[in-house]
């Protein structure tokens, strides 16, 4: 991105990315790219908010130094400590030795186990504090386990910017800024994939965390996220697709997904998802040794049914399955009709095991097995419970 004013007296000075693969670690394949965003406000106090990744410190130190000597940066705001954003802390308290850092409690102790580093002056923010910095007064705002316990936004009225940090993110990396410089579908896709993959367990706080910053009444003319592009057009649409999703809301869709050995859990499969489609359901079938986890995260953040299958290998489930429903666990989806399925040789575990690893985020109907290769009369029974299985997700 580099150096990019926003508003006047405004700059976005983070870092871009394109060819990052993977986001933390390699369980969220980032096909986009990714973006560090940090934000620099000049007035009678100059303020830095948010960082960057420790690899990009050159980097955005050069982009502060655009802008202005980064000695003469009097305050520092962290929103969150996730070192995709507080990497560069370290330095940047080497080079800003006289700066006043904010950030929640919970920031400070976190900053300080990661890198054993400190600031000189650290101030702990409380819910509705805020400090003067000039022409503009800068209010925090507490948004704990959105998504770490640390985490806050800051607003600036004068500017009518909400610094989200991780809220209303995407991992998308391109040259532009704002959100209405980009295809306004790519840039959906990639805000639902970062909410299915980063936010899902927080739907309940987000819910009322977002009433209660629909309740503050703030003019918002821009989130400047800390990932990927600024909203200033598409502010209502985000905020309604948050509002969405907090609410656990679901559509008439079902998610089909599965590993097979040779390819009989694959057939039963693809039966159901014809069963399911007969009745008018959308079924979208997914092996997950070719798809990538956030784009079946994404699709599963709203779909009413899901379908899992694996064949069964010395009494488990397959292992690429076991992996995307130990995450899929996580997500406190609820309310969700499902069932089991798979092949198996001689003992048949695993469609069993898939629903006790995930019996916590959904309802599971008896599961359906068939032995080695399915007949034609087995395959007919997946359509049929695909067809009663769509009939369940209509009526509910
Ligand atoms: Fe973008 Fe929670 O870090």
């Amino acid at each position: 991105m580099g150096v990019k004013p926003i508003k006047e007296g405004v700059y976005s000075v983070g870092c871009v990315d394109k060819s990052a693969e993977y986001f933390h670690g390699r369980s969220y394949v980032t096909r986009r790219g990714l973006t560090y965003n940090s934000y620099l406000i000049k007035d009678e106090k100059n303020v830095l908010i948010d960082l960057v990744h420790a690899d990009f410190t050159k980097e955005f130190i050069a982009n502060i130094k655009e802008v202005i000597d980064p000695s003469k940066i009097d305050v520092v705001i962290i929103n969150h400590i996730e070192p995709d954003h507080s990497g560069a802390f370290p330095e940047i308290v080497r080079l800003m030795p006289n700066a006043q850092f904010y950030g929640t409690e919970k920031a400070r102790s976190g900053l300080l186990k990661y890198y054993g580093a400190e600031a000189k002056s650290w101030t702990s923010v409380k819910l509705g504090s805020s400090i003067n910095i000039g022409k503009r007064t800068l209010e925090f705002i507490d948004e704990p386990m959105i998504h770490w316990p640390d985490s806050m936004f800051t607003y600036s009225g004068f500017d009518k910017i909400l610094f989200s940090n991780d809220g209303f993110g995407q991992h998308y990396a391109t040259d532009k800024t704002f959100d209405d410089e980009v295809d306004f579908n790519i840039l959906m896709d990639e805000a639902k994939k970062y909410y299915a993959n980063i936010l899902w367990p927080f739907g309940q706080i987000l819910g009322a965390k977002l009433a209660a910053l629909k309740k503050m009444n703030l003019q918002i003319e821009m989130i400047a996220t800390s990932h990927g592009l600024i909203w200033r057009k598409y502010i209502p649409e985000i905020l309604e697709k948050y509002v969405y999703w907090a609410a656990n809301s679901c559509a008439n869709k079902v998610a089909v997904v599965y590993e097979t050995m040779w390819n009989s859990t694959e057939k039963m499969a693809q039966k159901i998802a014809e069963g399911i489609t007969s009745e008018g359901v959308e079924a979208k079938l997914f092996d997950v040794t070719k798809n990538d986890r956030p784009d079946i995260a994404a699709y599963m953040l709203d779909a009413k049914g899901f379908v899992f299958g694996s064949s069964t290998h010395d009494g488990e489930m397959l292992p690429m399955l076991a992996g995307y429903l130990s995450f899929l666990r996580g997500s406190k989806a609820k309310g969700r009709a499902a069932f089991a399925f798979g092949s198996y040789g001689w003992s048949g575990e695993a469609a069993d095991e898939i629903e006790k690893t995930v019996s916590n985020i959904a309802s599971f109907a008896p599961p359906l097995k068939a032995v080695f290769a399915p007949t034609k009369e087995e395959l007919d029974k997946c359509f049929t419970r695909g067809r009663e299985f769509a009939k369940k997700i209509k009526g509910s």
